[in-house]
């Protein structure tokens, strides 16, 4: 079983360049299916989930080709609808766009029902099947699979959320790029994902305006052209390193990104102790002093975001006092609680809200990664508390932070990705 070892208890200090944001790339990789030409896609992070997205493209016949790790070439004018391999899209959340990708250009969706981060709750997609049907499609899902047709073709259409959805709003971008007239997303996602969604789609052709705000209003256009386009910097990998500064202690240009996307994160991590300095496309964080308990409660962009949950969590178990963190976005997202427990955290959770009795010494553990971002927690974890602490299940973190251990090791960390016999982790063995 492939691991990570880290020798915990040391400052992190130095530089870290921002890799491409995952969540923005997922989304535009897919929509090149709307796109009969070459599209040039920069500053791919070089992650398990890109690599998913771009195979499940080129097993329905578009042209996918690396330039190199972060540039790839797309080209969809041979992909055939309703081909995607079951086995990829089963794995991963953003294979829902398929859904309106594909409806937008060939009026017809067919796939396996998305995969994705379990956070024990559910993660339906009722939001995306009523912006599908209001947009004209007839939408059945039965056996694993969705499928939606609109023989009439897409007509503009106003489209309102029951609640914020990064998915669905995307969603109904795609599908509505092509659609006669206007449509209008009220209430849609904010995140600067969605906004960089636009932008491409725009660069190659589409009318969007107002992504960014609650209203996105897309005019339909008969067809799209290629278009060379580079990815924005991931606020929520950028946010990850911030935390781990945060509980580590030390001072970290975290270069390549926007700070602007990362105002909740720094209001958060000033509170907490930090200090930040911001520049055009880098911020310096720096902690020296102790850790101040906070309360958080994780919202919709420009919110707290709930993709830097677990990440916080850890950090609030080095500040003294009594922290409170609760989820506003999924269900329930509180699977990282028993892994913190196993360093010896005091966590307890009460409906949607976790209680952090922090500053109580931790001790290092063998750690599971038990989604993405709970994942980086972990390792945040190990970087913070003395001594050797192991985790497993590294793939998952690797789905969406690109070379982690190395910008960790840049940074001063004692960290490296090794392997162990699997039965080393059978309960109770693992040291
Ligand atoms: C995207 O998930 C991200 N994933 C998530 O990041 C992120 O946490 C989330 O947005 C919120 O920012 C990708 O971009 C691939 P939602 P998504 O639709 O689109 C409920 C990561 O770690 N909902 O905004 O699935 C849903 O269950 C991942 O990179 C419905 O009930 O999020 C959730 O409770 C984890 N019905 C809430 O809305 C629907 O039709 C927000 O979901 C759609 C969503």
């Amino acid at each position: 079983m492939d691991i990570i070892e880290i020798e915990g208890g040391r400052e992190l200090n130095g530089t870290v360049e921002i890799s491409g944001m995952k969540n923005a790339a997922l989304p535009i990789i897919f929509a090149c299916i709307l796109i009969k030409d070459r599209c040039v896609i920069e500053n791919l992070p070089s992650a398990i989930d890109v690599a998913n997205s771009l195979e499940i493209l080129s097993k329905m016949g578009a042209h996918v080709r690396m330039i190199n790790r972060n540039t790839v070439e797309i080209d969809c004018t041979n992909l055939e609808g309703g081909s995607s391999p079951y086995e990829l899209v089963s794995k991963l959340r953003a294979s829902s766009y398929l859904y309106g990708a594909e409806l937008g250009r060939f009026k017809r969706a067919y796939a396996g029902l998305p995969g994705g981060c379990d956070f024990g709750g559910t993660r339906p997609i009722d939001q995306h099947i009523k912006g599908f049907e209001a947009l004209g499609a007839k939408v059945s899902t039965e056996n694993g699979y969705l499928e939606a047709e609109a023989p009439n073709g897409l007509r503009g259409t106003q489209v309102f959320f029951d609640f914020i959805t990064v998915g669905a709003t995307i969603n109904i971008i795609l599908a509505s790029v092509f659609a006669k007239g206007v449509t209008v997303i009220d209430n849609a996602a904010r995140e600067p994902h969605v906004v960089d969604l636009a932008n491409f789609l725009n660069t190659c052709g589409a009318n969007i305006t107002g992504a960014g705000t609650d209203t996105i209003k897309i005019k339909g256009v008969t067809s799209l052209h290629g278009c060379n386009y580079a990815i924005i910097p991931d606020m929520i990998e950028a946010g990850t390193y911030m935390s781990a500064v945060a509980a580590t202690g030390g001072r970290v240009c975290i270069s390549n990104t926007i700070p602007k996307h990362l105002e909740s994160i720094s209001a958060k991590l000033e509170e907490i102790g930090c200090e930040i300095e911001e520049f055009d496309d880098s911020l310096i964080v720096s902690r020296t002093g102790p850790l101040r308990k906070a309360n958080i409660k994780t919202l919709p962009y420009p919110g707290f975001p709930t993709d830097m949950h677990p990440q916080t969590a850890v950090v609030l178990c080095m500040a003294e006092g009594v922290s409170f963190i609760t989820e506003g976005v999924f269900e329930t997202r509180f699977r990282y609680v028993d892994e913190l427990r196993k360093l010896g955290a005091k966590i307890e959770v009460h409906g949607k809200t976790a209680v952090i009795e922090g500053g109580h010494p931790l001790t290092a553990a063998t750690m599971k990664a038990v989604d993405l971002r709970a994942g980086a927690a972990m390792v945040i974890a190990g970087l913070a508390v003395p001594g050797q602490s192991v985790i497993t299940d590294i793939h998952l973190i690797e789905r969406g932070f690109e070379d982690i251990v190395g910008k960790l090791q840049k940074l001063g960390a004692v960290i490296r990705r090794s392997y162990r016999p699997d039965e080393d982790f059978i309960q109770g063995k693992a040291n």
